[in-house]
């Protein structure tokens, strides 16, 4: 199968902070991987490594056996590496039971 998504040894601190540390893991082709943990794991700060919203202290990020560290988001979302924010709030032009069917 072939590697979609590699994260390579990705550390980010925020001062004092170690958000991430050494942080490795590889999607491959037809997978799907959940990253679980509690509040203030460091879910967020992967998500945002890997999208580009936030560049690693160490560490790579590959999407389809590219570097992908030095891009942008946009210019990863070019080469096809889309993210979906979390969005806490109900979605106002929908029913109530629409809503709860979207989270089903
Ligand atoms: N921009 C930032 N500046 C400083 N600290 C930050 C920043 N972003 C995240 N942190 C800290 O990094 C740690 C990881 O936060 P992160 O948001 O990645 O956790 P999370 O797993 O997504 O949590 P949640 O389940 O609450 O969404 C937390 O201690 C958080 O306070
Ligand atoms: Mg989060």
């Amino acid at each position: 199968m072939a590697k979609v998504l590699e994260v390579q040894g990705v550390s980010k601190r925020f001062l004092g902070l170690k958000a991430l540390q050494g942080v490795t893991l590889h999607l491959e082709e037809g997978e799907i991987l959940a990253v679980i943990g509690p509040n203030g794991a460091g879910k967020s700060t992967l998500l945002n490594v890997i999208s580009g919203l936030l560049r690693p202290d160490a560490g790579r990020v590959l999407f389809l056996g590219r570097d992908v560290t030095p891009l942008p988001p946009e210019a990863r979302t070019h080469l096809g590496l889309g993210r979906a924010f979390q969005i806490p709030t109900p979605l106002p032009e929908l029913t109530v039971r629409e809503n709860l069917l979207v989270g089903a």
